[in-house]
């Protein structure tokens, strides 16, 4: 299938059908999410959340750069990376150090997905790429966020040895706890959650969707984390598009997406704040305002 995907690249990037692609556009959305247990002090403390770049043979110049753009046109105080930097274990250390330069001066902390941790390249040039790049990369284990918030991070829950419990005796004195996991799947057995609100990725909305459906999905609950937010036993979800492709480099349905957060203290509930579209053209398109979406619990 990897073999096919490539090369189907060319035919994919002619003109008509480019313009028709849903890899040639990208969404970057700003929510205010408020929970009564984000620190007070912290209010306004905001992330940027990216995940599944999948640099390589699939993703384009023209992707990537319509990626970085935006990260660079948003600011955060913090950047998550949400792992699958490389469409296989080589090319994600060099989608790091072409970052890198990107993000310099920002706080940039990352988890490994699938895609880093499989091929000949062990996981100590994802490590050292990291570390090069100035990023923090916590496995298993919780990193201070801001104020008494914590940012915890899970190792692949496919490819790595992810140790949930191991991050739960961590994340204990943390007042909220910002979870970073590639794969949402590992939520699953996480009973009851540590985390109050989780960021994830590796689904890629589905990728290629008919009808919602996604046509093959990477996860084994198929549907139940395929995108957007979720609740599951009092805790929240965010699962985020991605940016690129595996396998074929087509999205149908799954626009790619950046996605930022801004924390407030106050009753749970989150907002879209502001959503833009960019296409093939570089052309922008706010969709914000009268159509945000407001979600408040109780
Ligand atoms: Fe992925």
């Amino acid at each position: 299938m990897r073999s096919v995907g490539r090369a189907m690249v060319p035919v994919i990037r002619l003109g008509a059908i480019r313009r028709i692609s849903g890899t040639e556009r990208l969404e970057t959305q700003v929510w205010e999410y408020s929970h009564p247990l984000w620190p007070a002090a912290s209010d306004g403390f905001s992330v940027l959340f990216v995940s599944d770049i999948h640099y390589g043979k699939l993703l384009s110049h023209d992707q990537f750069d319509r990626m970085t753009g935006a990260i660079a046109a948003l600011d955060s105080d913090c950047v998550l990376l949400g792992g699958d930097f490389g469409e296989d274990a080589e090319d994600s250390p060099k989608c790091i150090g072409l970052l890198a330069p990107i993000l310099r001066g920002r706080r940039v902390i990352a988890v490994p997905g699938n895609h880093d941790l499989c091929g000949a390249v062990s996981r100590d040039a994802l490590e050292a790429a990291v570390r090069d790049a100035g990023w923090e990369m916590p496995v298993n284990r919780c990193v201070p966020l801001t104020g008494g918030a914590a940012l915890a991070g899970l190792d692949d829950f496919r490819e790595g040895t992810p140790d949930a419990e191991a991050v739960r005796l961590e994340a204990q004195d943390a007042s909220f706890v910002l979870f970073l996991c590639h794969n949402p799947d590992a939520l699953a057995d996480i009973v009851p959650p540590f985390y109050h609100l989780a960021l994830c990725g590796h689904t890629h909305g589905g990728q290629v969707t008919v009808f919602g459906r996604p046509v093959f999905s990477s996860s084994v609950y198929r549907g139940r984390y395929l995108t957007g937010w979720k609740r599951e036993n009092g805790a929240d979800i965010l699962i985020g598009n991605g940016i690129g492709t595996s396998l074929l480099p087509v999205r149908l349905g799954a626009t790619p997406q950046i996605i930022k957060i801004v924390f407030r203290r106050g009753s749970a509930g989150r907002k879209l704040a502001e959503s833009a579209v960019y296409g093939p053209g570089g052309k922008k398109q706010i969709v914000g305002g009268d159509n945000a979406d407001d979600c408040r619990r109780g």
